[in-house]
């Protein structure tokens, strides 16, 4: 836990309101759309915020510019959820010094110094890379299995720590081979562009590993155009579960998808609310992820909200 320090307890200047500033990464899947809406859709007039919202598409410098101009317009909370892991210390040491709290959501940064935020709250990317390659070990016989691996958005914490739990995954199975891994960027059109070229490289896949559903769903087009059935031929296991992911499930075109829960929303309001309060919060906070085959997709479907 983390004390709410004086340095770090904003003063809203007697009124309740908290004005937030949240640094979004871009609007890249279906995946950041939902994450987006829950920020969005929590962080209102009604439920006492002020929020300030930017979009960096996908680029680091935006978000940096992002946070330096919340902190000039001395708002009471920054949130973010940061593009790739690293190069964050300076900014987060002028929002410090300015005596604003920060908040990351969904990615971690990569920093010595752990004061210069107050809590992470998102999902464990390792594990969810962990289930996905337990799956591909363990539920596709024992003949050899070449797989090509779509990463997300290259130096991002989920691009790296995915790649990472499916490695380890895979370690004691050698039968499972990664044949190939390129960035896809998390986006539909890169993961088709970059599937393509894995087809024209490689003509042994038998399993794709998309970061995210996006990719996949990109990756199914590229399958598709081959002349090939995903499911059959080619099979793709990804992370995520949004409606087009979990459609292309229960369709049998995708095979099995690790849950990251995006509805960070709630979450945010009651740090951001703690954290100005002064109140101590948790300094790591775990969103719960569930995975889904055929099956628990078609359950699951109807009441998919996003
Ligand atoms: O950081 C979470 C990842 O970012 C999601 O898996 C992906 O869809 C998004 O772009």
């Amino acid at each position: 836990c983390s004390s709410g320090s004086s340095a770090n307890t904003a003063d809203n200047g007697g009124d309740d309101t908290i004005t937030i500033g949240f640094a979004q990464v871009g609007a890249e899947s279906g995946w950041r759309t939902a994450n987006t809406d829950s920020i969005k859709s929590t962080l209102t007039a009604d439920n006492g915020f002020d929020l300030k919202f930017s979009d960096a598409q996908q680029k680091q410098e935006n978000q940096i510019q992002a946070i330096r101009s919340y902190i000039a317009q001395g708002v009471d909370v920054i949130a973010f959820s940061p593009v790739v892991e690293s190069g964050w210390d300076a900014v987060l040491q002028e929002a410090k010094q300015a005596g604003i709290p920060v908040i990351l959501t969904d990615r971690a940064v990569d920093t010595d110094d752990d004061s210069l935020y107050e809590s992470f709250i998102g999902s464990d990317f390792v594990e969810e890379g962990r289930r996905a390659g337990e799956w591909v070990s363990q539920n596709l016989g024992t003949e050899p299995i070449n797989v090509v691996e779509l990463q997300g958005t290259t130096g991002s914490a989920p691009a790296i720590d995915r790649k990472e739990g499916f490695a380890d995954a895979i370690a004691d199975n050698s039968n499972v081979t990664v044949i190939d891994s390129q960035t896809g960027n998390f986006t539909r059109a890169e993961g088709k562009t970059v599937m393509e070229g894995f087809l024209q490289a490689h003509s042994d896949i038998d399993v794709v590993f998309a970061h995210n559903d996006d990719m996949a769903l990109g990756a199914i087009e590229a399958i598709e155009a081959a002349g090939k059935v995903p499911g059959k031929d080619i099979k793709l296991i990804s992370i995520d579960g949004v409606k087009d992911g979990m459609t292309a499930l229960a369709d049998g075109k995708i095979s099995y998808i690790v849950e990251c829960n995006p509805l960070l929303g709630p979450d945010l309001a009651e740090i951001a609310k703690k954290v100005v309060a002064g109140e101590p919060v948790d300094k790591r906070i775990v969103t719960k992820d569930e995975a889904f085959d055929q099956e628990a997709a078609k359950a699951a479907l109807p009441d998919r909200k996003y």
